[in-house]
C-alpha cells in the first residue's frame, strides 16, 4: 500500500483528513482483519504483527481460517436479513476496510431500495470509505466515522439515512471484542437495542477463546502491544451480549455452521460465534 493521500468524502460524517491520522508506527485492528482476509490495506507494521498472531495458533492458515468465516457470516447473516427477514435497512457498526461484497452490495442486490449507514473508528476505513458510498439509485449509503461506545452520536447519525421507525438490522460483527470491558459491551448493545423499532434485529459475531486459549491469551498480548486492547471470551460472556434477543435458527453458534451454504468448507475451528437475533416485541 502507497502513502499517497486519497481521502474520500463520506457524506454525514464530519471529520479531519485521515491521512494525518493513520498512525503506521503500529498495527491496526482494521489493518490486521483486512490483513487476514487478503486484503491490500495494510502496511508492514501489520504484517509483522499478523506474522506474531500467525505463530501463536497450532493449525498454519488460523488467522486467514478465522477472518474468512467471519466474512462469509457476514454475508450469508446480510443475505438471510434481506431475504428472510425483508430488511431494507441495515446500521454496520465496526464495518471494517471495504471488501466486495459489502453489506450494501449484498442487501441493495436483493432489495435495491435498501438504505445503509456504516460506522468504523479507524482512519484506514475512513480513507477508503468511498467505495462503501456508491449505493444503487434506488438506495442509499452513509458512512460515519465514530466510535460506537457512543450510541446517541451514532444514532443521530443513523437517522440521517435510517427511518428508525421502521425495522432496522444493526450489525455487530467481530467487533465487540474491541470492547473490553464486558458490562460496556452489555450497556452499548441495550442502548442500541432501544433505539431500534419492533422487527428490528441484529446480526452478531464475537470472537471466543474457547477452543485454544493460550493461542487467544497471546494474540490479545500482541495485541496490546500495538495499542489495540482487545478482549476474546468464552461462550457464556458472549451469550449474554444476546441474551435479549430471540435468536434464529441454529442460535449462537461457530460462524462456519451458522446457515452453512457451501462457501465456508472449514473443518476446522473458526474461533468467533455468530448468531442472528430478533428484537423482542
Ligand atoms: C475485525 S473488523 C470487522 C469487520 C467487519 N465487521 C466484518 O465482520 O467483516 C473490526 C472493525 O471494528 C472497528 N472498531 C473497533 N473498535 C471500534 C469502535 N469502538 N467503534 C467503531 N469501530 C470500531 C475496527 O476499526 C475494525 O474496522
Amino acid at each position: 500500500m502507497t502513502d499517497t493521500p486519497d481521502a474520500p468524502g463520506p457524506a454525514g460524517a464530519a471529520h479531519e483528513d485521515p491521512q494525518q491520522r493513520i498512525d503506521t508506527s503500529r498495527a491496526s485492528s482494521a489493518r490486521l482483519y483486512d490483513l487476514y482476509v487478503g486484503g491490500k490495506d495494510h502496511y508492514g507494521v501489520d504484517k509483522d504483527a499478523g506474522t506474531r498472531l500467525a505463530e501463536a495458533f497450532r493449525a498454519e492458515g488460523a488467522i486467514q481460517r478465522i477472518g474468512t468465516g467471519a466474512r462469509l457470516f457476514h454475508d450469508r447473516a446480510v443475505r438471510y436479513a434481506a431475504e428472510e427477514l425483508g430488511m431494507d435497512q441495515y446500521l454496520d457498526i465496526g464495518v471494517g476496510v471495504p471488501k466486495e461484497p459489502n453489506t450494501h452490495e449484498i442487501a441493495q442486490g436483493l432489495v435495491p431500495s435498501s438504505r445503509v449507514v456504516y460506522v468504523d473508528n479507524d482512519p484506514i476505513v475512513l480513507r477508503h470509505a468511498e467505495a462503501l458510498l456508491h449505493s444503487c439509485p434506488e438506495g442509499a449509503t452513509d458512512y460515519a466515522d465514530a466510535d460506537l461506545r457512543r450510541p446517541d452520536e451514532v444514532l443521530s447519525i443513523a437517522r440521517r439515512t435510517l427511518a428508525m421507525d421502521r425495522p432496522v438490522a444493526l450489525m455487530l460483527c467481530s467487533v465487540l471484542q474491541f470492547v473490553p470491558d464486558d458490562d460496556e459491551v452489555r450497556d452499548v448493545v441495550s442502548r442500541y437495542l432501544v433505539a431500534l423499532a419492533p422487527g428490528s434485529c441484529v446480526i452478531f459475531s464475537h470472537v471466543t477463546d474457547d477452543f485454544e486459549p493460550d493461542a487467544w491469551r497471546e494474540t490479545e498480548r500482541i495485541y496490546a502491544e500495538e495499542g489495540i486492547a482487545a478482549n476474546v471470551r468464552p461462550r457464556a460472556v458472549i451469550e449474554s451480549f444476546v441474551a435479549g434477543l430471540d435468536l434464529v435458527d441454529p442460535g449462537l453458534v461457530e460462524v462456519h455452521t451458522w446457515r452453512p451454504d457451501g462457501t465456508d468448507l472449514s473443518t476446522e475451528h473458526t474461533h468467533l460465534y455468530g448468531a442472528v437475533g430478533l428484537k423482542r416485541p
